[in-house]
């Protein structure tokens, strides 16, 4: 056995600091402290030099005086501990950071670790690519800014817990090798060892375990839970994510919008110290589709979209009256004040339209005369002594002289779709949407379809999940226009979260299943857990879950959840960190009973781990 070295002592070390890098102040002066941290910046002055020593709580300056200055050579990002002497700095106050007030004049300094130049810089505004920095995450994580966010994070998560807690709500832990969850994404699968063939799935949501934990009585849930999908990346989308997930028993929807507004209202203002309004606002799915042309509606602007149906009906383009007459609908947004606008501007904005669907932007320079556009010669008053078309377009739409009309003529779904999209991108680009930290103007959006077509497969989906409840059990009319009891929670034009009353029956289940064209034996497959469950006395039961994610982000006002999130992925779901995914040991593949197939074995020309551009959430 190995005696214990010296230098091992359970004793403090003597390195060991005695205040952090945020904390001295001028009342400290005079005091002798140690101070551990890492080497921010340093400026030399002629025989002595200045150090910036950084740690997460802050940042304080360090003098090395001559005789030290000669002896230890520090670099950027080394650790060192600094033992010193508090010194006021007087009149000469640094009023950009809380420990402006006092330097700290060295008297030994040790070198606990030292580090090459860095590849990134730790400071705080980065101008670096998303690439570098995530290959260098933990150079990044120790940037001001994301310690921050990150620091946030976990405040804001203790506040929701703390709130749920305060209600009578019991986090659960739900697995995380389970079977497929069906939340609309691809299924992260995991190979098992002992059963040849057969394959675990990672969690898309907790969302059957959570309605069997209502089963089984606990009447309140919450979890913190990590989520898998494997579905198209984007700014607001991650491939494992975290939802603040719940479920309660013997409620309604008004029980869980109260219960939420009264969980965010607690942790805005225990975490943040805001005061959020409520009753949150409520809108029909019906309602913001015919207004914002979106599920998501960013309410913090108006550009509403105005239909344009009874003029177009009966007026002379073409395009229009053909649409009409086909079913189809003519909606138009109009920007106030927008006649100003260049031909190049206005063809840009049709470019959004025609990403999103539209097979033209018809525009149109409002004007009593006719006004100008490829509208205005169909606006032109006729031999006739009728309302000139100009004058009735313009009371159809609410236009004024000098405003700018932009119209689609299409499908509904099309309609709504790019001009939704059309909308959002004039509320930035005309300044009219205000980023901001402190505005957060929550929307319940309701009463969302139960079914969407899935064209493709030709066969009806859900919109929500299948588990959730029909509006009206008598299952008559129109499939694609059957109203649910989901509801949605959407903030600042993102999805935030989602929700529903969900089947406690399970003759209504089984009808759902039905109606999707799962076949019994399907449905015993999937799902013969939950229905066993729902045959053994199920309470009514309805939840809801939030993306953690989106939230915390939202409130730092940024644009991407990976800046939330200590180890990203990129849009390709890479880590380009610690380099997953990777190629395993063939040894491991035959342990899960696994062969690479023919494809998986040539290298792909595409590089995995690049990101594509960073976009806005769609
Ligand atoms: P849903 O699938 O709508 O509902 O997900 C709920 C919320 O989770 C967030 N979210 C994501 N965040 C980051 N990256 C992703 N890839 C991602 N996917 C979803 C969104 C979304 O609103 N079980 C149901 C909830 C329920 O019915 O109770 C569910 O998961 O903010
Ligand atoms: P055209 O007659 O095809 O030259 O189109 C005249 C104008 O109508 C152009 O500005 C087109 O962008 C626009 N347009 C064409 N099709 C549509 C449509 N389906 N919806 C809206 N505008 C359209």
């Amino acid at each position: 056995m190995s005696e214990t070295p010296a230098s091992v002592s359970s004793a403090k070390p003597a390195w060991q600091r005695t205040h952090t890098c945020g904390q001295l102040r001028g009342t400290d002066a005079d005091s002798s402290v140690i101070l551990n941290g890492w080497v921010a910046s340093r400026r030399d002055l002629g025989g002595i030099y200045f150090l910036d020593l950084r740690d997460r709580y802050g940042i304080t300056q360090i003098v090395v005086e001559e005789e030290l200055a000669g002896t230890v050579q520090v670099g950027p990002e080394f650790v060192l501990a600094v033992h010193g002497k508090v010194r006021s700095r007087g009149e000469n106050v640094n009023t950009d950071r809380p420990t402006g007030e006092i330097e700290v004049v060295a008297t030994e300094i040790e070198i606990l670790s030292s580090s090459p130049t860095p590849p990134i810089e730790v400071i705080e505004d980065l101008d670096t690519a998303v690439e570098t920095r995530l290959q260098w995450r933990f150079l990044d994580l120790r940037r001001p800014p994301l310690q921050r966010n990150l620091m946030h994070r976990a405040k804001f998560t203790n506040a929701m817990r703390r709130a749920f807690d305060a209600r009578d709500f019991v986090e659960v832990e739900t697995p995380l090798l389970t079977k497929a969850t069906p939340e609309g994404a691809r299924d992260y699968l995991v190979p098992s060892r002992v059963h040849p063939g057969s394959f675990y799935a990672l969690p898309q949501s907790p969302q059957l375990f959570k309605q069997i934990l209502m089963v089984s009585g606990y009447d309140r849930y919450y979890q913190v839970a990590r989520c898998f999908r494997d579905e198209d990346l984007r700014a607001d989308r991650q491939p494992d994510f975290t939802q603040l997930d719940m479920e309660m028993s013997f409620v309604n929807e008004e029980d869980v919008y109260g219960t939420w507004e009264e969980i965010l209202v607690e942790t805005f203002k225990d975490s943040m110290g805001l005061d959020i309004q409520t009753p949150f606002p409520r809108m029909t799915y019906n309602e913001a589709m015919e207004r914002f042309g979106s599920d998501k509606p960013d309410v913090r602007f108006g550009l509403e979209l105005q239909d344009a149906a009874d003029w177009a009906a009966t007026c002379s383009f073409g395009v229009f009256t053909n649409c009409i007459e086909g079913g189809g609908r003519v909606k138009g947004i109009v920007v106030p004040d927008g006649a100003s606008m260049s031909r190049k501007e206005i063809t840009a904005l049709e470019d959004v339209a025609k990403e999103y669907g539209a097979l033209g932007l018809a525009w149109w320079k409002a004007g009593a005369d006719g006004g100008a556009g490829p509208l205005g010669r169909f606006c032109k008053a006729g031999e006739d002594a009728g309302e000139a078309p100009a004058v009735s377009l313009m009371a159809t739409v609410g236009a004024s002289d000098g405003d700018l009309c932009l119209f689609v003529a299409a499908d509904e779904a099309t309609v709504h779709k790019s001009l939704g999209a059309l909308r959002v991108h004039l509320g930035r680009k005309l300044g009219l949407i205000e980023d901001s930290v402190t505005d957060f103007r929550f929307t319940w959006v309701t009463e969302f379809p139960m079914f969407e077509r899935d064209e493709e497969n030709d066969r009806w989906v859900s919109q929500h999940h299948p588990f959730t409840a029909p509006a009206d059990e008598s299952f008559s009319g129109d499939l694609g226009k059957m109203p649910s009891r989901s509801y949605d929670l959407v903030l600042n034009g993102w999805e935030l979260g989602s929700g529903s009353v969900r089947i406690h029956r399970q003759e209504v289940q089984e009808k759902i299943f039905e109606l999707l064209a799962i076949t019994p034996e399907e449905q015993q497959s999937k799902f013969g857990f939950l229905l066993k469950a729902l045959e053994y006395g199920a309470p009514p039961h309805a939840g809801f879950a939030i993306g953690l994610d989106r939230l915390v982000a939202l409130t730092l006002g940024l644009d991407n959840i990976r800046d939330v999130i200590a180890f990203p992925k990129t849009t390709k779901a890479a880590d380009l960190f610690c380099g997953a995914p990777a190629a395993v040991d063939p040894a491991q593949l035959v342990d899960v009973h696994m062969e690479l197939a023919a494809s998986a074995k040539t290298p792909v020309a595409e590089d995995p781990s690049a990101d594509s551009p960073v976009e806005t959430p769609a």
